[in-house]
């Protein structure tokens, strides 16, 4: 049986990462795939990786390249090459220099992959995402964008500091655009069952879904550079899922057409993962305050879309 292949594009802080967590998985070959001026650094993490194998316990082969050619007939692809956030710079600061990186590399995937799922990770996510759907023309099930999965990650992780719970008995999940006016779900949250309003005080909640939104930008203040394990750990439990047709419920940025009364956009929503990528779209119900954090969100994507240069929404 031929084994799967999952091409990451990027070898730098979030695509080496999502390699890291990808590897003990023993889900196919990883192929990381970076620009020429990268020179042998991708071959070099690759290898260093490579030979983590008999220590871990795996057998996925690891190559670095800067060439598509070994990417070819790629499975999955995870994209997070470009450039990353730096203090003081909003995601939207992103847009045209990603935007360029993204229509020249879906050029190239489209030629060389044609039937891969795309989990797009590179920023501002849900306009990046839509530049990877319309440059590419694949079917909108197979291009996807990882944020919720990161976002509800840090939401979950606050809840449990704050109850001293584990987060396995946390679910709770954020959807919305992948920054600052994300939507996390307070009201279907839960810790063991137990809805979570009960076991937490308003001013408590509020504190927590505030640190969730900026959950990005505290980890870019201390690291000064963007997160990357849990961004790569995200990417990872993503590709899993595709691929072991799991059909994952989570949050995944996904192209809506009508889904929420929104057209012709990608927007985190609650989606089914497996071997067809998104192979539904949930539908949540909210209240009105939910629809108007939604709304705000949806306001803040539109905006960014607005700055794409080569791609323009109709
Ligand atoms: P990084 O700078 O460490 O790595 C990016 C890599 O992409 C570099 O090695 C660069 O040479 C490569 N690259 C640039 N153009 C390329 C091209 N045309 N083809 C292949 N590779 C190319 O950056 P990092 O920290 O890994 O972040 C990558 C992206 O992911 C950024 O846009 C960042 O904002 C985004 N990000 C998104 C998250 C999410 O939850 N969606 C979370 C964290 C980061
Ligand atoms: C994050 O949320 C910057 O999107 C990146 O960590």
């Amino acid at each position: 049986m031929a084994r799967n292949k999952i091409t990451i594009i990027g070898a730098g802080n979030v695509g080496a990462s999502c390699a890291l967590w990808l590897a003990p998985m023993n889900l196919g070959d990883i192929v990381l795939k970076d620009i020429p001026a990268a020179g042998t650094m991708p071959a070099g993490k690759a290898l260093d990786l490579l030979q983590c194998g008999p220590i871990m316990g795996y057998d996925s082969r690891i190559i670095g390249t800067t060439d598509y050619g070994p990417t070819e007939g790629s499975d999955v692809i995870v994209f997070t090459g470009g450039f990353p956030r730096k203090p003081g710079m909003s995601r939207e600061d992103l847009v045209a220099k990603n935007e360029e990186v993204v229509v020249d590399v879906m050029n190239e995937v489209k030629r060389t992959s044609p039937n891969a799922v795309v989990i797009m990770v590179t920023n501002p996510l849900d306009t990046m995402a839509y530049v990877a759907y319309k440059t590419s023309g694949f079917a909108r099930n197979h291009i996807m964008g990882q944020a919720g999965i990161l976002d509800s990650a840090r939401f979950r992780t606050f809840i449990a500091e704050e109850l001293n719970v584990s987060v396995n008995s946390v679910q709770a999940f954020t959807i919305g655009g992948h920054g600052d006016e994300m939507v996390p779900l307070v009201r279907s949250a839960t810790v063991g069952g137990v809805p979570l309003t009960k076991a937490l005080s308003k001013a408590r909640l509020d504190a927590i879904v505030e640190r969730t939104r900026k959950g990005g930008g505290e980890v870019v203040q201390l690291l000064g550079t963007s997160a990357y394990y849990a961004p790569g750990a995200a990417s990872a439990q993503m590709v899993e899922a595709i691929l072991n047709d799991r059909k994952l419920i989570v949050p995944v940025a996904a192209y809506l057409d009508g889904e929420y009364g929104l057209k012709d956009m990608y927007f985190g929503v609650m989606a089914k993962l497996g071997r067809n990528g998104v192979e539904e779209i949930i539908e949540v119900d909210l209240d009105a305050e939910e629809r108007a954090a939604l709304d705000k969100s949806v306001e803040l994507i539109r905006g960014t879309m607005g700055a794409l240069v080569q791609v323009k929404p109709a």
